[in-house]
């Protein structure tokens, strides 16, 4: 293929990015986008401050505009993310016990049933585990509201939309270290109760490239019967080009992992200021690391 989306799609994969409402109006951003990816993620739209600003009032507006540009142009939707410790509504911030426990398994409901059928993967819950050596959940107000938080999203996103993957997704876990088994131990615990969930998301945050044992790391989490998603790539550094096609190499070893999303399009659109981790420069030109991904795929 001559584009990201048509040879991910040669090999059954999607191959997505990170997009931002408010650049859906720069037309360099949207020839890119429309040319090159057959995914899409919300980078911040569908988050739980931006859907639920007051309690029980939810606002789909900027959400709709992503999701909208992407079904008028056939492109799959990620969902990004019903529950996470950041990014939450003051008014959740500020809550705990049983009353921030029913307002967030609400929010998985309501914002899952609007998007019902629209949402080719949702992560429901992003970013739970410590880093570290602990293994450890991370301390947060959803953390304290009793450790089956996670499960019950997970179930009550299968009933909002039973068509979605349902993922969890995590960053420093690409290799296999404590914390990656620690979610790997999560997902086998919930493949052997039956509790609903069908992908880990690696958002792969990564310097110069993925750790050595990447492969292998997404190898042991397809064995336990879950698909594997490369969420939100980025790698800044000297190396990025190879990186990139490391990734890229891992993710088709691997017959369940479907896709690789980007966290954004251009060096000036990316969260990591001033580290142009990305394919395109700030003119929308393709960067050697785009040439690489390319080939790789
Ligand atoms: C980032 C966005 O890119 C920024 O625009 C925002 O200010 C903060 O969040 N892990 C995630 C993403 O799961 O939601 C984060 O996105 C990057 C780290």
């Amino acid at each position: 293929g001559t584009t990201l989306g048509a040879s991910a799609a040669e090999k059954g994969r999607y191959f997505g990015a990170a997009i931002a409402a408010g650049r859906l109006s720069d037309s360099t951003y949207v020839s890119i986008l429309n040319r090159e990816f057959n995914s899409v993620t919300a980078e911040n739209e569908m988050k739980w401050d931006a859907t639920e600003p007051s309690q029980g009032n939810f606002t789909f507006s900027n959400g709709d505009r992503i999701a909208n540009h992407a079904i008028s142009r056939g492109m799959k939707i990620r969902g990004h993310a019903l529950l996470w410790h950041q990014q939450q509504p003051s008014w959740a911030q500020n809550m705990s016990g049983s009353a921030l426990r029913n307002a967030a398994i609400n929010h998985v409901t309501r914002v899952a049933s609007y998007y019902r059928g629209k949402i080719h993967s949702w992560d429901v819950v992003n970013e739970a585990f410590a880093d570290g050596t602990s293994g450890a959940r991370r301390d947060s107000n959803l953390q304290r509201t009793g450790n089956d938080w996670i499960e019950a999203a997970f179930r009550a996103a299968r009933a909002a939309d039973p068509g979605a993957k349902l993922c969890y997704n995590d960053y420093n876990t690409d290799g296999i270290n404590a914390k990656s088994t620690a979610i790997y131990n999560m997902v086998r615990d919930f493949k052997s109760r039956g509790v609903p969930i069908d992908c880990v998301g690696l958002q792969s945050h990564l310097t110069n490239g993925p750790p050595s044992d990447y492969r292998a790391n997404i190898q042991r989490f397809a064995d336990l019967g879950v698909d594997v998603q490369i969420t939100e790539l980025d790698i800044s550094g000297s190396s990025q080009a190879s990186g990139y096609a490391s990734v890229v190499n891992a993710c088709l070893a691997v017959a369940r992992c479907t896709g690789i999303t980007v966290w954004g399009i251009r060096d000036s659109d990316s969260w990591r200021t001033g580290q142009n981790p990305l394919l395109f420069d700030a003119s929308g030109n393709k960067k050697a690391a785009y040439t690489s991904t390319l080939n790789a795929l």
